[in-house]
């Protein structure tokens, strides 16, 4: 046993998609939550950026004593987590491989969509991945960078958000894909967007419950499971009200994010 909290990060709000699958699958666990609020998107910043951004996370969510962290970022996850599992002795769970795994499971035709950040999708991270799981597999690839700040502004369903799916999606759906991955962690947000510009015929992937599982997985295997009242404590780096308006749309509880300096980890 081990009642050491977990750590979840992201750039902002999109990590909470992730972190409400944590708290699905390991109801006992406490959770520290990080959202770099003040220097979300990190989708159109360079690889050594985000690397930084991240190991400076990493090392407050360890001054809060974590027993293990889960990248809640396809960014982050695609560009720097080799980097990040070289430097830190903390166990991390990243988000892509179970992404992919998650694809391979859902896709019939083997003609699938990716959909994330400019980084990410620049990384090749989850192309490379599938190809390694299945060689015959198709993939075609596309940012959707404004789909980040539709989502931090807590547009979710609206006629803006709603245009640029279809601007987006359009050509995707052009190539017979029977799948996408939301490729980026706030994307589950604008999901009932995608759904109507995809259609019901189209599997629409979210890695984040596979995630939560993999870090299920790595607990119960390390005898690392916690008996806890599985509480959420919600840490950010710029102002908290938008962060805590969208936090209780996306997890149902009430939460006072606490406003950190980042800078000095
Ligand atoms: N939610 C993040 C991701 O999964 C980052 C989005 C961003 O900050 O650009 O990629």
């Amino acid at each position: 046993m081990d009642n050491r909290p977990i750590g979840v990060f992201d750039s902002g709000v999109g990590g909470l998609t992730v972190a409400k699958e944590v708290i699905k699958v390991l109801p006992n666990e406490n959770i520290i939550y990080f959202g770099d609020t003040a220097r979300v998107p990190y989708g159109s910043k360079s690889k050594e950026t985000v690397t930084k951004f991240s190991g400076q996370i990493i090392r407050f969510l360890m001054s809060k004593n974590v027993k293990a962290v889960v990248i809640a970022c396809n960014t982050v996850s695609s560009n720097s987590f080799e980097k990040l599992k070289e430097e830190f002795s903390v166990p991390i769970v990243e988000v892509v491989t179970p992404g992919v795994e998650a694809c391979i499971k859902a896709t019939k035709n083997k003609i699938v969509g990716i959909i994330g950040t400019e980084a990410t999708i620049k990384s090749g991270a989850y192309e490379k991945k599938l190809k390694e799981y299945d060689k015959n597999i198709k993939v075609f690839s596309k940012a959707c960078p404004l789909f980040v700040p539709i989502a931090e502004e807590g547009w979710a369903d609206n006629e803006v958000a709603r245009l640029t799916a279809e601007i987006y999606l359009k050509e995707l759906l052009e190539k017979g894909i029977d799948s996408v991955v939301l490729g980026c962690t706030h994307y589950p947000l604008l999901k009932n967007c995608v759904r109507k510009v995809l259609g019901e015929g189209v599997s629409i992937v979210d890695p984040a419950c596979a995630a939560a599982l993999k870090m299920k997985e790595y607990l119960e295997n390390n005898n690392m499971l916690a008996d806890n009242l599985g509480e959420v404590s919600f840490f950010v780096s710029d102002n908290t009200e938008k962060f805590d308006f969208i936090c209780q749309s996306v997890l149902g509880k009430r939460c006072a994010a606490e406003k950190i300096d980042i800078d000095i980890y």
